[in-house]
């Protein structure tokens, strides 16, 4: 069997962007409508299978809430790896994410690998065709098509509104401070394993 090694993850962010949600995604495969505020830290564990080797995550999912700022250093010294959580919906919670990464690379293990998630990405993602909501000759449309507009437009018209850190910006900022980056969705589970399989193929073989 191949060997197993424990690496210490710690996950950053501003309150409420979704680190226990991405966690309760990626330990349990599921998600919860209302879940409530982390208070102090939490603490889970999962493995994570790759082709050579397993790893087992040590996970301490810190609170965001800016009361618990001065306890993060206790959760991520030691820690091979960090991702640092903002809300794809929410532009000031990039400006903090960004404030994570600058303590994480001041303070942190310099051989920390760490990764940008940009969640909730789900509430931004439209199935419907691109071209939806976008008509040029409304005014020729019947008054009863007026009168109920149809559904699958209105909501890529109102999910496009919602997006306030555009994917590009946070990858190439991403990219400028040596980061991994992926947008996830806790609640659909879009990228969630992705992020932590492609930090695992990051951590040196001791
Ligand atoms: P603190 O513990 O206070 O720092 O918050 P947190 O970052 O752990 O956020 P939490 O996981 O508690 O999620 C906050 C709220 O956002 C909850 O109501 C979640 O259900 C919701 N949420 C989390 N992730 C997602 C997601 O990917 N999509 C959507 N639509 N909602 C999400
Ligand atoms: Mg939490």
């Amino acid at each position: 069997a191949p060997a197993s090694v424990q690496v210490k993850l710690v996950l950053l962010g501003e309150a409420a962007v979704g680190k226990s949600s991405v966690v309760l995604r990626f330990v349990q495969n599921e998600f919860q409508e209302n879940k409530e505020p982390t208070i102090g830290a939490a603490f889970l564990t999962q493995k994570c299978r790759l082709e050579d080797r397993v790893l087992r995550y040590e996970i301490w999912d810190t609170a965001g809430q800016e009361r618990f700022h001065s306890l993060a250093p206790m959760y991520y010294r030691n820690a091979q790896a960090a991702v640092v959580v903002y809300d794809v919906t929410k532009a000031v919670s990039l400006d903090k994410a960004k404030s994570w990464v600058k303590e994480l690379q001041r303070q942190a293990n310099p051989n920390i690998v760490i990764a940008l998630a940009g969640n909730k990405v789900d509430l931004v993602n439209s199935t419907s065709s691109p071209a939806a909501g976008v008509s040029s000759d409304a005014e020729d449309e019947p008054d009863d098509a007026t009168a109920t507009p149809n559904e699958s437009s209105t909501g890529a018209a109102e999910s496009e509104s919602l997006r306030q850190v555009p994917r590009e910006e946070a990858q190439a900022y991403a990219t400028e401070a040596g980061l991994l980056f992926f947008e996830t969705s806790a609640k659909t589970g879009e990228g969630v394993v992705e992020l932590f399989t492609e930090i695992a193929k990051k951590i040196p073989i001791e």
